[in-house]
């Protein structure tokens, strides 16, 4: 698969990232519903995503108050891979914190990615800050003019902000270059909210999170659901009754379809999933699974290589419309 640019900018990416909330260390992990995996775990993960084409990598402050983006910086130096050589996305927590905090806090960002530069800085949430979005938005401007980031995206942006978002920005002469939310064949939510058509009009990149839904699209747990008693507590799938028996039932014609593509291709459940992901929405969207150990990150890059036909993409979007 071709690379994509991340919105207007000059930035290339591969369709598919590695997300880093699985390298947020065992101090927060019960909440971010991630399992705790040790610094030599997280180098074989990020050394196995570079290897099979992976060329960024998404954290942030909030993952282990910057536990996650030292980790997977350390990983990088480890690789030999100097600062600019992958590219890195990282978000600001702007809960209880004014505009201001932003400009403050850049050095502390900076100190944790260990002399890698923030190649994509996102404003996590739009709910908790003390100051608007516009804001937000301005001071963000004011670190790309500065030099200190190289793109701004936001996160669980509605198509409203979103929009509020772009304009501020454009007004200050930057571009919206991101939004980060939740897509997934079980969470099309984009499609309805608005979000999709605003991010298509606009020109700017939809990142998809959770793009696995923690894991339920790799079927795991459909072929073994007496590992659904291992899944972390704070895993927002847990929520909606998706790992429970009637979850995976009400799920388990999605995998099985899955799994009859992924058999035509040589290819697995979850690479499909993801292949479906950066294939439907066209050069829209591009995805950030996670991985917690390195045969999984080899896997999910792997889907880089998956070519679904135009029918088996209808298909598997005919099934997963009837769940989302
Ligand atoms: N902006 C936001 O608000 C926000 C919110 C959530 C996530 N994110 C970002 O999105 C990234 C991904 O989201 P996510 O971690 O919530 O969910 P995900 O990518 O849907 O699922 C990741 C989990 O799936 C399992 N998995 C991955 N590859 C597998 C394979 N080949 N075989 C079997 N199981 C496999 C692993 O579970 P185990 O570790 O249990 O084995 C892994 O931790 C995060 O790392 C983070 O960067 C952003």
């Amino acid at each position: 698969m071709n690379a994509r640019r991340l919105g207007p900018t000059d930035i290339e990416i591969s369709p598919i990232g590695l997300g880093c909330l699985q390298f947020a260390g065992s101090g927060r992990l019960a909440s971010l519903g991630a399992r705790p995996i040790d610094q030599p775990t997280v180098d074989a993960v990020v050394g196995a995503a570079l290897d099979a084409g992976v060329t960024w990598f998404d954290t942030a402050e909030g993952y282990g108050r910057g536990h996650s983006e030292r980790a997977l910086t350390s990983a990088l130096t480890a690789r030999g891979v100097p600062p600019g050589g992958a590219t890195i996305a990282t978000k600001w927590t702007p809960t209880g914190r004014t505009a201001g905090h932003l400009r403050r806090s850049i050095g502390d960002r900076l100190d944790h990615l260990q002399g890698h530069p923030v190649d994509l800085y996102q404003i996590h949430e739009p709910y908790s800050s003390l100051s608007s979005v516009p804001a937000q938005l301005r001071a963000m401007a004011a670190l790309h003019h500065a030099g200190a980031v190289r793109a701004v995206g936001v996160s669980n942006f509605n198509a409203r902000r979103m929009t509020t978002a772009y304009e501020t920005l454009r007004a200050e002469g930057v571009p919206l270059a991101s939004n980060q939310v939740q897509i997934n064949l079980l969470h099309r939510g984009i499609e309805h909210s608005g979000v999709l058509d605003t991010a298509r009009r606009l020109g700017v990149t939809l990142i998809a999170y959770s793009p696995l839904a923690g894991g339920i699209l790799t079927g795991r747990y459909h072929d073994d659901p007496a590992q659904v008693a291992t899944v972390p507590k704070g895993r927002r799938w847990t929520g909606r009754g998706a790992y429970g028996t009637a979850g995976l039932a009400r799920t388990r014609p999605l995998i099985d379809a899955l799994r009859t593509v992924a058999e035509a291709h040589d290819a697995t459940v979850a690479q499909v999933a993801l292949a479906w992901l950066v294939t439907y929405y066209g050069d829209t969207v591009v995805a950030i699974p996670g991985a917690s150990r390195p045969a999984q990150a080899t896997e999910l890059a792997g889907a880089m290589r998956v070519t679904l036909t135009d029918a088996e993409v209808g298909r598997i979007d005919a099934i997963s419309r009837r769940l989302a």
